[in-house]
């Protein structure tokens, strides 16, 4: 069982990177994000209030997403463990999650930040393409699917995300640099943290986070 949190900038590849230690772990995946684009696709009221921040790339505030990442850690089982992905973002968040896991009895066991330089996410939101109907990833340079514009999971048509425009795209960086990066200090003292760079394949990321994982694990047991 391996209890995971990624954190990194939008766009740097947390939620691909992710799917691939989801596979290998069998890993529970809680991303803050993709349960909003889901409410939101619903409609229910959780997603009506979210898409209000959302669309401006603005954060969802803290109360409301501490109460959902608190009501899944509680209520689902997740006998391999979780991967927390885009959350925490705020200190506040960091606060509410490290009281959830003690009351929770819950260890985290590793915090993988991703690192990637800015104009590189830049140039990979606005050549991302996801699948509205089941939330695959693609990338038009980097991971085109196999028929242009079309999931190669589901057949549906592929769209761009609202908040990939240009104008959405600065101010979730600027959010990140203010309210987020400071938590790396934060991981860096409980000794969690492990780097990665996020320029580099998916699949070279996932191999060295792999091995650094197994080694620790082997000198635990
Ligand atoms: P969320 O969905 O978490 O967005 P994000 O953090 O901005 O991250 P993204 O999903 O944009 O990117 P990613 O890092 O997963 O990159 P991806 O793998 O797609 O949150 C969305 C919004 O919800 C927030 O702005 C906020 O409003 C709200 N929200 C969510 N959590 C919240 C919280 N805790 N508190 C408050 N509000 C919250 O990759 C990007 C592209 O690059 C893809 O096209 C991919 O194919 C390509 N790519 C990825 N890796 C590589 C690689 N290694 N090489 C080449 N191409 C790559």
């Amino acid at each position: 069982m391996v209890n995971m949190l990624i954190m990194g900038k939008p766009g740097a590849g947390k939620g691909t990177l992710a799917s691939k230690l989801l596979e290998h772990y069998r890993l529970a995946h809680i991303s803050t994000g993709n349960i909003y684009r889901e409410e939101i696709a619903k409609g229910s009221a959780i997603g009506q209030e979210a898409q209000k921040y959302i669309s401006q790339g603005e954060l969802v505030p803290d109360d409301m997403t501490n109460g959902i990442v608190y009501d899944i850690l509680k209520n689902h089982p997740m006998p391999h463990g979780f991967m927390l992905d885009g959350y925490p973002r705020t200190k506040a968040q960091a606060i509410a999650l490290d009281e959830m896991l003690h009351t929770l009895s819950i260890k985290l066991d590793v915090v993988i930040n991703m690192d990637v330089d800015d104009e590189l996410l830049m140039i990979r939101m606005a050549d991302r393409r996801v699948c509205p109907k089941c939330g695959a990833t693609y990338n038009v340079t980097t991971k085109p699917p196999k028929t242009a514009g079309v999931c190669d999971v589901c057949g549906t048509l592929l769209i761009q995300r609202a908040d990939d425009s240009e104008e959405s795209v600065k101010n979730r960086l600027r959010i990140y640099n203010r309210a987020t990066r400071p938590l790396l200090g934060y991981y860096e003292k409980t000794d969690l943290l492990m780097t990665v760079d996020g320029a580099l394949p998916t699949l070279t990321v996932f191999y060295e986070i792999v091995s650094k994982l197994d080694g620790i694990n082997r000198g635990h047991h």
